[in-house]
């Protein structure tokens, strides 16, 4: 299991995977993810109306790194010659995998006859699907829910023309579209598509520690595990998971290498758009990774005051201070090396001993 798996033409290292996240999975969420051993990358759901038609802002989500290979670029859409060009593109572009979303239940992608509306449309879904298996030469995969309703009768169904239409596997995050995230992921679905289906099954939902990984492989049969909300703020997951399906115990995780992923996060921000972007993208998203940590309001608030790069580092420097001094786990650290020139940037101390203040209280 944990020796890896196809896709098609494709080998991955390890059968682990990051779901498509809007919002979250950028290059430096992914190159993240990655470096904590995930085995396939994907972005962020984008529009194949976009893709088609030049738009810059849509082009911008298939910026790409080699360290981030293997990479999945998912697509939405309902027109199959659109989809097929989106799907062209995304093959240009370099991506090793073209993912088509039948999952999003946002009313304007459904009133647009794509993301979950699809599995409605059966004989849509397998036009759609011939078109791009036609256009690209790289494996396709679809990531659908269990349907319009619970009964899973339609994933069942879209999984059969799927994979008569040359499609390379499935992903299943089993819950209805009514449901969106509510109640739980129906893992039965999961493993009766398994026995169904001849091409590889992703398993998707509710995965949130390295046990529910492997205990979904059992349940299910599934070839591999998608992984999305718990590896927000926690990239680290992927490695747990690594070493349960290698049938160790994942090391707990200590308070300097949870500031060090903060840290981390920061310089690949950096370095792929720049200092500007990457100000305003942080101060939003450090909060992701204080979840559970002692003063995260604090220190989530505080990131949200930020103004430059310089201070998020220092604050990170400061609440590992503040640990310190209270004598929690913290041990003498050197942070990355790519972060090296910025440890020397004093935030302004008014932001820091405020912080400081409520953090320690
Ligand atoms: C913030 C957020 C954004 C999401 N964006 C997408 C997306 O762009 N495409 C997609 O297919 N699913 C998307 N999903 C669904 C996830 O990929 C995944 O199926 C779902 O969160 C269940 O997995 P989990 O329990 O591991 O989070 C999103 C979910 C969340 C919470």
């Amino acid at each position: 299991m944990s020796n890896g798996m196809k896709i098609g033409s494709l080998h991955l290292d390890n059968p682990t995977l990051l779901a498509p996240l809007a919002g979250v999975t950028n290059l430096p969420f992914r190159l993240l993810a990655r470096e904590a051993g995930c085995g396939l990358v994907c972005t962020e759901m984008v529009s194949a109306d976009g893709l088609a038609h030049g738009s810059a802002h849509t082009l911008y989500f298939l910026r790409s790194l080699p360290a981030e290979k293997p990479l999945a670029v998912q697509i939405f859409g309902s027109d199959p010659a659109v989809m097929a060009e989106a799907a062209a593109i995304v093959q240009d572009s370099g991506a090793d995998v073209v993912d088509i979303n039948f999952g999003c239940a946002v009313r304007k992608v459904i009133r647009a006859g794509a993301g979950v509306a699809l599995m409605r449309t059966p004989k849509r879904a397998e036009a759609l699907l011939r078109a791009v298996r036609q256009a690209v030469r790289i494996p396709i995969t679809i990531k659908i829910r269990s349907g319009w309703d619970r009964s899973g009768r339609e994933a069942l169904d879209i999984g059969i023309i799927a994979e008569h239409c040359g499609v390379d596997a499935v992903t299943i995050h089993p819950r209805s579209a009514a449901q969106k995230f509510s109640g739980r992921a129906d893992w039965a679905l999961i493993a009766a598509l398994k026995r169904r289906l001849s091409i590889p099954v992703i398993g998707n939902g509710d995965v949130r520690s390295a046990q529910d990984a492997a205990q979904m492989i059992a349940d299910t049969g599934c070839d591999a595990v998608m992984i999305g909300r718990r590896a927000i703020g926690y990239p680290r997951i992927f490695t747990d998971v690594l070493c349960r399906l290698q049938g160790q115990v994942p090391a707990p995780e200590h308070l300097d290498q949870r500031l060090d992923v903060m840290r981390r996060y920061i310089g690949l921000t950096v370095a792929c758009y720049g200092e500007d972007i990457a100000r305003r993208l942080v101060r939003n998203r450090l909060g992701w990774f204080a979840k559970g940590m002692r003063g995260s309001t604090a220190l989530r608030q505080a990131a949200a005051r930020t103004d430059a790069i310089g201070d998020a580092l220092a604050l990170i420097d400061a609440y590992r201070t503040a640990a310190m001094v209270r004598g929690q786990e913290a041990s003498a650290w050197s942070g990355p090396s790519a972060d090296r020139h910025f440890s020397r940037t004093v935030p302004p101390a008014a932001t820091v001993a405020g912080w400081l203040r409520t953090a320690s209280a």
